[in-house]
């Protein structure tokens, strides 16, 4: 417990003096400085090397809290944070002159969150601002889901990371806004879209760059491996490239290979849990990109639970080839 205490007064100490700490939620690991503070935020934008275009998320601890950012909190998005707050889900609300700029892109909304993992609510309590934290990778990799991923990918570059164990969620927040009295979805993610519509009635989802450049996040070759993903039928793919005496490494959801080299395949989840395997998923694609292969072939979970947002991950990952 005094170890714990002494990490927290010690990220609180940098985030203080303007410096950047790298924080763990429940979602995945972020890059986070003092959102009120321009000149931190801007490093942030820096040390991921992220085009300025792209919206940043803050993060406190209270509900009360939230008012002091933003203008307005219409009712069905109060009523979803009321229900899923500390946890999984973003929201897009009109906000105060308080936040920069460069938080927002210059966009009147900003993105709010309130996450769950215990060490960063305290830290989050201990504060007297909000914290900016994109994912705390380099921009348009594979989202850190442990303290080992941000430090092999940004440790050189961060005085600090607060080591949480690994992200029990595993896959970034649900981002969740209005338009003309509408609910939307802009990115699916860790609370599930059913749990959202028992809420609060059918929503829209809208997650294409293309329809949707306020959310350029969600650039369509996002969260990708440097060694190509392709996405398909795992079987047919496996047998081609084994006649055709290739190197490769297979992501499935629950199948073993009996052809394929162990340490050359990743199952997700073998009793085809949803959950463990979005837990699993940005590990194990880190894990196949860093063996000497040529490629990974992966395929599509059932589109249902958070299989939706994991296949929303693996076509990303998937882009451009
Ligand atoms: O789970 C998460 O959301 C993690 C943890 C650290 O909280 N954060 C995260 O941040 O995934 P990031 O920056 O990797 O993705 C945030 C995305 C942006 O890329 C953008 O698409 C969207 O949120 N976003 C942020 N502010 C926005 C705004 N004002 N309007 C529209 N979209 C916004
Ligand atoms: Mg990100």
């Amino acid at each position: 417990m005094a170890k714990i205490g002494q990490d927290i007064a010690l990220a609180k100490q940098l985030l203080e003096q303007g410096e950047l700490v790298a924080i763990p939620t429940e979602t995945v690991y972020g890059l986070a400085a003092n959102a009120l503070n321009p000149d931190s935020v801007s490093r942030i934008f820096e040390t991921k090397n992220r085009p300025a275009f792209d919206p940043l998320i803050i993060h406190t601890d209270a509900i009360e809290k939230v008012g002091r950012f933003v203008l307005e909190f219409p009712d069905p998005l109060k009523l979803l944070a009321e229900a899923f707050w500390p946890g999984p889900l973003t929201l897009l609300l009109p906000r105060r002159p308080i936040i920069p700029d460069l938080v927002t892109s210059g966009l009147d909304q900003v993105a709010v969150r309130i996450p769950s993992h215990p060490l960063t609510k305290s830290l989050l309590s201990t504060l007297d601002f909000p914290l900016a934290a994109p994912s705390a990778n380099p921009f348009g990799y594979i989202s850190p889901t442990s303290a080992a991923h941000v430090q092999k990918q940004l440790g050189e570059k961060i005085p600090y990371i607060l080591d949480g164990g690994k992200c029990e969620v595993g896959l970034e927040s649900t981002i969740v806004g209005m338009e003309d009295g509408e609910i939307i979805i802009y990115r699916l993610g860790g609370l599930e879209l059913s749990a959202i519509e028992a809420r609060v009635g059918q929503v829209q989802v809208k997650t294409h760059s293309s329809s949707n450049p306020s959310a350029p996040g969600l650039l369509e070759s996002h969260y990708a491996p440097r060694k190509r993903l392709i996405l398909g039928d795992l079987e047919a793919m496996v047998s081609a490239h084994i006649h055709k005496e290739l190197d490769f490494g297979v992501l499935s959801f629950q199948r073993k290979f009996r052809d394929v080299p162990h340490n050359r395949q990743v199952q997700l989840s073998e009793s085809g849990n949803l959950r463990e395997a979005a837990q699993k998923l940005f590990s194990a694609m880190r894990e196949l990109d860093e063996l000497e292969v040529d490629c990974i072939l992966a395929e599509r979970l059932p589109d249902e639970g958070l299989g939706k947002a994991i296949n929303d991950r693996l076509q990303r990952a998937s882009a451009g080839n």
